[in-house]
């Protein structure tokens, strides 16, 4: 599958996008980015992007964080996504990576006077957790990034330096993922994920000041959990220990979508195995991801639209 990029305002093939080694947001972190995926429908022939307007709001305030001034609009974003898309013609589940940087090729820490640009990248993403077997997790001794560090609310690139530093810790203590304290001991988030807990019965998931990113798949669990389950989610600050007492586990997000976790530092989490509600979730979630509920279709862009109404109007005939 020949990879696209866009890039300087056109598209190309990916092995053609290349940056200069002076360029600033290389050397100091000063870019935001998302990620969005399109999730393939082989009944309906379809790729659906999910709530791709959500991220490019996300992505739009990033640039509201770092002074970076984009010519283009959700919708135009939008646009140029699908346009990628079909020009790259994947038929799979697709991971998009849109980023908004610093493009001068400049020295000099700032954000000011300096040329913003936007690049995007479309490919495949293999699973980022095992959503089988389930995620064992271990508490960082690395602390969240604090919004009076570096705003966490935005992707910015360089904020991502703490979740590597976290992910790696936890990758050779033999862990899958880390999950993230605040500065003040609760639990913020897993490196590249949003946390839940089922506690009592109900879904609980620290508030946006516990430094958290704002993540789409939380929002869509905490709206299905309502809505499809009749379940409350509390959003408040979290003890390290409430992990270790907690009935059911998971992380949210667009890459590892809803991984149950089954361990935290070394305990099981309620019997080891994937909890009742997560379970419930997980199918509901992956049905309105690939656009198999019609309750929830306002979520999912359709990449090929003309293709199906052409198939569509050729069954007609
Ligand atoms: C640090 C962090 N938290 C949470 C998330 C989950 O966000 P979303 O569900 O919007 O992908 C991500 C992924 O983008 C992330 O990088």
């Amino acid at each position: 599958m020949p990879a696209y990029a866009f890039f300087k305002k056109q598209f190309m093939p990916l092995s053609e996008a290349k940056i200069s080694i002076l360029t600033h947001a290389f050397h100091y972190g000063t870019a935001c980015f998302d990620g969005i995926r399109g999730n393939w429908n082989g009944e309906q022939q379809q790729l659906y992007l999910f709530r791709i307007n959500d991220h490019y709001e996300r992505l739009l305030n990033g640039c509201r964080l770092l002074k970076i001034k984009l010519p283009y609009s959700v919708a135009e974003l939008s646009q140029i996504t699908i346009q990628l898309i079909e020009k790259s013609g994947y038929r799979e589940d697709v991971y998009i990576r849109p980023l908004a940087y610093k493009s001068s090729e400049a020295i000099g820490v700032r954000l000011h006077d300096l040329e913003d640009d936007f690049l995007a990248i479309a490919t495949t993403l293999p699973p980022y957790l095992d959503t089988e077997k389930g995620t064992r997790c271990g508490t960082s001794s690395w602390r969240r990034i604090d919004d009076t560090m570096i705003p966490a609310r935005g992707k910015i690139t360089g904020t991502y330096v703490n979740s590597a530093l976290a992910k790696t810790e936890a990758w050779e203590n033999g862990f899958d993922e880390a999950i993230l304290l605040t500065h003040d001991g609760h639990v913020s988030e897993g490196s590249g994920e949003n946390i839940f807990l089922v506690l009592g019965g109900k879904l609980v998931t620290p508030p946006t000041s516990d430094n958290i990113l704002m993540g789409i798949t939380r929002d869509t669990v905490m709206k299905i959990a309502k809505k499809e389950l009749g379940i409350d989610t509390e959003q408040r600050s979290i003890d390290r220990s409430e992990l270790y007492i907690a009935e059911e586990c998971f992380l949210t997000g667009t890459a590892a979508h809803i991984s149950q976790v089954i361990e935290i530092d070394h305990r099981p989490v309620g019997n080891g195995k994937t909890g009742k509600i997560t379970a419930e979730l997980q199918k509901i979630y992956f049905e309105i991801i690939q656009g198999k509920n019609p309750k929830h279709i306002h979520w999912c862009t359709p990449v090929y639209v003309k293709q199906v109404a052409t198939q569509h109007s050729q069954s007609q005939q």
